[in-house]
């Protein structure tokens, strides 16, 4: 608070205080009426007369009345003009508050040197109190990276190079709650932790809030599908249908569809994707009638982490931010089915 800020605030309470004050003080040495100086209280000393209550001072008290009205009137419409966009500015700095957190969140704690300063702490508090680190798998701004330290795969032993998914575009993949439910809970069985604190994790309710709505501010757009692509029916299909898959499936399913199958040699084994599924959908029936190849993927399966791609998948599932079309399924399932 610079000087000018005290002396405001200074004479808008010493101000009228002291007003008040002279006021007190020169009712006080006014000469003092006989009934006061008798000691009988104000209630039940004779009123004034009629004549004097309803005569001039009736009509000071009512122009008071206009007058403040007067003054009333402009101050209210005054003050409630600039609400809406007074309440639109809070509503932008608490986002702007909570983006802020989220990268801190995302990211990982500085490390505590021994010897720092107080003043150098109080600047590194935030990051030192809130980093958890998604950075370490997910990379730097949500590009995508590597479980670390590597998972060990339980039935192998190997220590297993497993993707952590580029975060950047996974609002392309799911909604709100889904995003939130892996976050909450992890994903059991893969390196994602568990980070809600209601699932023994160390994150509250609104750190996750936070996180989230950085992830929100670092989305980059889907990359776009090939313009022939648009009715493959009208082109090669498997051509269209192996980018399709690079686009929008590789993502989880590996590429070529490799999936957590795909465990290397002994001496580099890896996981490139995070789908269990190696691309073997022959046991899925694609035929029309028992058609479950087509209909995995138009619904996906929720919460099996398989996003729905259908234009109008069945009720009660979320549409897709990025639909594919018939045509485009049956290209990407054909594609599949080469595998
Ligand atoms: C967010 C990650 C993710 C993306 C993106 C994704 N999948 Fe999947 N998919 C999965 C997971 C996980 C499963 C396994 C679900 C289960 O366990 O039932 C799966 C299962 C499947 C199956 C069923 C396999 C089986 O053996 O039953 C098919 C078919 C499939 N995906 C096709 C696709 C296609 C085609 C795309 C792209 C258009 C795609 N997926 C994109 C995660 C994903
Ligand atoms: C130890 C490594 C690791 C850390 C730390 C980590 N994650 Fe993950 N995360 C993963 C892996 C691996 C997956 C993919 C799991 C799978 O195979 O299904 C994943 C999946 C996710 C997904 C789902 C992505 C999708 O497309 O389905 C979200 C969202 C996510 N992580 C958010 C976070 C956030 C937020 C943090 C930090 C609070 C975080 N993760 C920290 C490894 C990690």
């Amino acid at each position: 608070m610079d000087t000018g800020q005290v002396f405001l605030i200074a004479a808008v309470v010493l101000g009228p205080a002291a007003i008040l004050w002279a006021v007190f003080w020169t009712r006080q040495s006014r000469a003092r009426k006989p009934a006061a100086l008798l000691g009988i209280p104000p209630a039940m000393r004779p009123g004034a007369p009629d004549e004097k209550l309803e005569g001039p001072r009736l009509e000071r008290v009512q122009i008071g009345g206009v007058l403040s009205l007067l003054v009333l009137v402009p101050f209210i419409v005054f003050y409630w003009l600039p609400e809406r966009e007074r309440q639109e500015a809070f509503a932008e700095r608490f986002e702007h508050g909570s983006v802020e957190r989220g990268e801190l969140i995302y990211n990982a704690p500085p490390p505590l040197e021994e010897d720092i300063s107080a003043v150098q702490f109080k600047e590194e508090e935030k990051a030192l109190s809130l980093g958890q680190g998604c950075i370490n798998c997910h990379g730097p701004e949500g590009a995508g990276g590597l479980a670390n330290p590597a998972y060990r795969d339980p039935a192998t032993g190997y220590a297993v190079a497993w993707a952590a998914p580029p975060l950047n575009n996974v609002f392309t993949r799911w909604d709100d709650e889904i995003v939130r439910f892996t976050i909450e809970r992890g994903r059991p069985g893969t390196p994602m932790p568990t980070w809600g604190v209601e699932y023994g994790g160390s994150m509250t309710e609104m750190m996750i809030d936070d996180v989230m709505a950085y992830l929100h501010s670092i989305q980059v757009p889907l990359e776009e599908l090939p313009e022939n692509c648009e009715d493959p029916t009208k082109t090669d299909q498997l051509t269209c249908g192996q980018e399709i898959f690079e686009v929008r499936c590789a993502v989880c399913h590996g590429p070529e569809g490799s999936g957590r199958e795909g465990r290397g040699t002994r001496e580099q084994p890896w996981y490139p994707g995070m789908a269990l599924w190696k691309g073997d959908v022959r046991h899925l029936p694609a035929f029309t009638g028992r058609d479950s190849h087509y209909i995995t993927i138009v619904n996906g399966r929720r919460f099996a982490f398989m996003p729905p791609f259908g234009e109008a998948p069945a009720q009660g599932i979320p549409l897709p931010p990025n639909p594919l079309t018939e045509a485009q399924i049956r290209a990407v399932m054909a594609y599949e089915r080469t595998l």
